[in-house]
């Protein structure tokens, strides 16, 4: 069981302890009690955690309702051997053996694993932010409608600046599709109604956001092959939660949400199966969050 948000009081077993009780100390707001639930990597005051995991299997490990929200980017298992353009040049849009297809039938089926483990581990009153194109946002939305969740908006992310369409038999790709959902028809969300406002020149933001794809200065330590703009990210922080809430990222690649919680003052989990993207999400934490560079 990985415990989140403890306060000093809890810190007192109340059962003996496990033996696999590895963890126990005054200001970690994270008590972990069993050793494949070890950090991968976690900065001296626990509030960016990563996990190296397959999230099917350590989602389990969390405790439900303990988490406020929860931002996922899953596989959009458009890995086929199709062909896109990246600064002016053909290329794969292959992203690599985890965006591999396996039919529609397993995708729906993997949606709705993850999403109802992340449904159990959220706060009542808990909301998730999936992103996705249509490869995958139908069978995440119809999986939410199955599960319960009470749909809040469905955001038109439009990327501003894509790139061109090669084949020149299709619109531009330039959207992507946000779902926010609570955890069930009876959740009351959290929204920063005021400061959404506030942003947006005083007038009420609308769905449809107008932000563009990670620049250079977000890619200075690698490439995540769909990295999302840190811009993305804060809205919805700052949208839907508050200073110190914990954030999960199921899906974490290169870590733009807890990159962006941790600046906002939220503690963050991040969970990916793959080492590489937790190596740049490091790198990434250590140059853009504690050093604030691009603050
Ligand atoms: C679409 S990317 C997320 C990109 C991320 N939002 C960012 O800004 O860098 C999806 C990530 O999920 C990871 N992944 C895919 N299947 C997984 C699984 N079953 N368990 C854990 N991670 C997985 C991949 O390694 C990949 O990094």
């Amino acid at each position: 069981m990985y415990d989140i948000n403890l306060q000093e009081q809890d810190f007192m077993p109340k059962t003996p302890m496990s033996k696999n009780f590895i963890k126990w100390k005054k200001e970690v707001h994270i008590k972990v009690v069993q050793e494949t639930a070890k950090p991968y990597y976690e900065d001296e005051t626990k509030r960016f955690c990563l996990f190296n995991h397959d999230t099917l299997k350590f989602l389990d490990l969390i405790q439900p309702g303990s988490i406020d929200m929860i931002f996922a980017d899953p596989p959009y298992f458009l890995s086929n051997g199709g062909m896109s353009c990246h600064a002016g040049r053909r290329v794969s849009v292959n992203k690599g053996e985890w965006d591999v297809s396996k039919g529609i039938d397993e995708t729906h089926k993997f949606n709705l694993e993850w999403l109802r483990l992340c449904q159990d581990l959220l706060t009542e009153n808990g909301t998730i932010w999936v992103s996705g194109t249509s490869h995958v946002i139908y069978s995440i939305g119809f999986a939410m409608q199955e599960l319960g969740f009470k749909i809040l908006n469905d955001i038109a992310w439009y990327k501003v600046n894509p790139p061109p369409n090669l084949s020149c038999r299709y619109f531009t790709h330039a959207t992507e599709t946000v779902l926010w959902a609570a955890k069930s028809k009876k959740s009351r969300h959290y929204f920063d109604y005021p400061l959404m406002k506030k942003m947006n020149n005083n007038k009420q933001m609308q769905s449809l956001w107008s932000i563009k794809a990670p620049g250079r200065d977000e890619k200075l330590h690698g490439k995540h092959p769909t990295q999302k703009p840190l811009e993305l990210l804060d809205r919805i922080i700052l949208a839907s939660t508050k200073k110190n809430d914990v954030v999960l990222d199921p899906f974490t690649g290169s870590s733009t949400t807890g990159i962006a919680a941790y600046k906002l003052d939220r503690k963050f989990i991040g969970v990916d199966k793959n080492k590489e993207y937790l190596e740049l999400s490091k790198k990434r934490f250590e140059s853009e969050a504690l050093q604030g560079v691009n603050t």
